[in-house]
């Protein structure tokens, strides 16, 4: 019999699933307008796919695989056929959580299988923020990652019966980024960040961050649905948007290369991501849900087309490279340009 962990995690897909069509009833992409080119003046060769994070994080595309699955038979399943397809399109992809491989050395292979079907790939290993160094190195060794993906996740864990309760994370995220020499990304799991929080990860140290915004995958509402003694319905819409979160981001481009998340389901999204800041923009829900839905030869078609699709819109705005698209101009809708305004954002 599976542990409660391994049960959570299929709970997480399966719920997921549930909710899908309700956690994307808004677009907050919606909110951000491209100004079309009528005279790019380029041709689709010159369009390159590729988008430097880092020194060390060279990614083949500007989107990829983000964490999720691993830790039960069924997510193990789930990891390998996402791992081929991450292999077969040269996208970058994250594992889930690796704590429970940590405790629970029998799953290890749920996660090993993600190095296992694409050996040469760029792999992001996964563990919560109040993990140790050696607890790292473990889950980095586990995937030869090329990146630890840490993640804060307070809002989940309130919301959880079984969640922690203890949130003193910002020495243990100083010490893991002196003490790990691969690039460590602090990651939200849907809830999205603010300035002050871009401020404080930069005082730690922090040089990568994953804003994982509001408006696809919404964890509160998962967990309520799990949570049968308290109901936090209140908190389905808490935290920024996407769009709002790589705003927030905005003056911090110097001293963070930001990744987007959360809510992404079109090449445009990927494309709108980019204008807003992001150097590459991870996918979760919606690749697991046409993965579930409809089958791996599916999203096989599925990121074929964002690969054509994404290079063509990258033309149609006039830029030769993801990076360059933070020079496009866009227009914000009415609200968001209160949020920034408000803010001070611009
Ligand atoms: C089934 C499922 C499991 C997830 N598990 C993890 C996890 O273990 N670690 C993590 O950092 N994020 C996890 N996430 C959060 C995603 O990485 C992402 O931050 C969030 O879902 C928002 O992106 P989306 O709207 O594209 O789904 C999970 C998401 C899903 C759908």
């Amino acid at each position: 019999m599976e542990s409660k962990h391994a049960h959570r995690k299929d709970e997480h897909v399966s719920l997921a699933q549930k909710y899908y069509a309700n956690a994307h009833s808004v677009d907050p992409f919606e909110q951000v307008k491209i100004i079309h080119r009528s005279l790019p003046e380029l041709q689709l060769n010159d369009v390159s796919l590729q988008t430097n994070i880092g020194a060390k994080l060279r990614l083949q595309r500007p989107f990829y695989i983000e964490a999720m699955t691993g830790g039960s038979e069924k997510t193990g399943e789930l990891n390998r056929q996402l791992a081929h397809l991450a292999a077969k399109h040269h996208l970058a992809m994250a594992s889930g959580s690796q704590s429970i491989a940590i405790k629970e050395p029998a799953v290890k292979n749920s996660f090993a299988i993600i190095r296992k079907e694409n050996p040469t790939g760029i792999v992001f290993a996964n563990l919560g923020a109040d993990s140790s160094v050696a607890q790292a190195k473990q889950a980095i060794a586990m995937l030869n990652a090329d990146a630890l993906q840490l993640h804060v996740n307070v809002a989940q864990e309130l919301i959880m019966p079984e969640g922690d309760r203890n949130f003193k994370w910002r020495e243990n995220i100083k010490t893991l980024v002196a003490a790990i020499d691969i690039p460590i990304i602090v990651k939200e799991v849907g809830f999205g960040m603010g300035q002050e929080t871009f401020q404080e990860l930069i005082d730690l140290g922090v040089k990568y961050v994953d804003v994982s915004g509001r408006g696809g995958t919404n964890f509160a509402q998962i967990e309520n649905r799990r949570n049968h003694d308290n109901q936090f319905d209140d908190l389905d819409y808490w935290g920024q948007s996407t769009p709002e979160s790589l705003l927030e981001g905005k003056q911090y481009r110097q001293q963070l290369a930001i990744l987007a998340s959360g809510g992404v389901t079109t090449p445009i999204d990927v494309i709108k991501c980019g204008m807003l800041g992001a150097k590459a923009v991870g996918v979760a829900g919606y690749f697991l849900h046409v993965l579930v839905t409809d089958g791996i030869d599916e999203l096989d078609r599925v990121l074929s087309n964002w690969e054509t699709e994404i290079q063509r819109l990258l033309l149609l705005c006039g830029v030769t490279n993801f990076q360059d698209l933070i020079n496009v101009p866009y227009v914000l809708s009415a609200e968001l340009l209160n949020y920034v305004n408000q803010r001070k954002l611009m």
